[in-house]
């Protein structure tokens, strides 16, 4: 079965056709990254407004890419949660356009179980990194990591995922983007931390590794702060001095220095919760999913904690991409019904 997927719940305007579940035949990701790198982070009406403009020729560019035509589509999938509504919305108006027009099935699909299905993909265009050689297998235990989310999940059955723990205030993601700003980095803050903390001394800064009372939650808001007291303590100024203002006064071995240190930090509290799942659910398979598990050194860290060998997904597939969703919606297909593309809303909020 070959879907058309897209995917369009924050700022990247992605459409894919991916062939049951594990094979991409095309991956069109227009990134709005420059657009919203001058604000410092996403903003809302902006990515909604710069949706409407790619959406038909990323659509169009995938086709040409896959060399096929409509009637080679079996079915459209769609992200239909959680994001942010105004880029949502124009993803799902156009999947549901394309169904009712085009008179073909269609899957909503759960934004951060395509996070995780991205690691079904065992073939497609040559990346970087290569594709996973075998697909996971279940009971699969799942850490998803990105700018809107941080948690562990428990898949027994494609059609049984449960969330066995998740953050009470920042993502992980969310919280690497805001240190960055306080260091005076640029946007998308996880991967300028990331390249600044490979010349950092991670132990030059001791930063507390949070505490929260559920055995598998997360909280990232008390480290992020942690860290900015840190960076005030360091210029000699008090905790009412603007945040915005202290990137100018550290040295760039200084930002070095705070970048390795919080990602060490942050690094080591994701791998020690997991550990301490890993060893109470004994899952066949681990996955690494979301933006941050583009980070090299996290990958590494799971790697040499884990008792298992781990097959990670190329980076592309892990930030924000359509591969994932339609790689989601074939396994949907297989147990549920379509949707009526007349009458599907978006759900931004949208608990697992
Ligand atoms: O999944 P994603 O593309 O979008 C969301 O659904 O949030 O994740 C984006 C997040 C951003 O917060 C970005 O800073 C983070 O992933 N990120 C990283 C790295 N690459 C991207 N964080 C840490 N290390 C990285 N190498
Ligand atoms: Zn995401």
């Amino acid at each position: 079965m070959k879907i058309l997927a897209i995917e369009t719940s924050c700022d990247e305007t992605s459409v894919a056709v991916v062939e049951n579940g594990c094979k991409i035949h095309s991956l069109v990701i227009n990134s709005q990254i420059d657009i919203h790198k001058a604000f410092g982070g996403v903003v809302p009406e902006i990515a909604a407004r710069s949706h409407i403009e790619v959406m038909i020729p990323v659509v169009k560019q995938a086709l040409d890419e896959a060399s096929l035509g409509w009637s080679n589509i079996d079915s459209i999938a769609v992200t239909q949660g959680p994001g942010l509504s105004g880029s949502l919305l124009i993803g799902a108006l156009t999947a549901r356009t394309l169904a009712w027009s085009m008179n073909k099935p269609l899957y909503p699909v759960h934004h951060i179980l395509g996070h995780v299905y991205a690691n079904w993909i065992t073939e497609g265009p040559a990346y970087p990194s290569p594709y996973p050689k075998s697909v996971p297998k279940f009971p699969v235990l799942a850490l998803i990591v990105s700018g809107g989310h941080t948690q562990l999940m428990l898949g027994l059955s494609h059609t049984d995922w449960s969330v066995i723990g998740r953050t009470s205030d920042d993502a992980v993601g969310e919280a690497f983007d805001k240190v960055a700003k306080v260091l005076g980095l640029p946007y998308p803050g996880g991967i300028s931390i990331s390249k600044l903390a490979r010349s950092g001394d991670s132990s030059r800064y001791q930063l507390p590794t949070p505490k929260v009372a559920e055995k598998y939650g997360f909280s990232f808001s008390g480290l992020k702060t942690a860290l900015l007291r840190a960076v005030q303590k360091e210029c000699g100024k008090t905790h009412d001095f603007p945040s915005f203002e202290l990137s100018p006064l550290l040295s760039d071995a200084q930002k070095a220095d705070f970048s390795a240190s919080f990602e060490k930090t942050a690094i080591n509290y994701l791998v020690s919760k997991t550990k301490l799942a890993f060893e109470e659910f004994q899952p066949k398979t681990f996955i690494l999913g979301g933006g941050v598990a583009a980070s090299l050194p996290l990958r590494s860290a799971l790697s040499s904690k884990l008792p298992l060998a781990i097959e990670y997904a190329p980076q592309i597939l892990c930030t924000d991409n359509a591969a994932m969703i339609g790689a989601r919606a074939y396994y949907q297909s297989l147990s549920e019904d379509p949707v009526d593309p007349r009458t599907l809303e978006i759900k931004p909020s949208w608990p697992l």
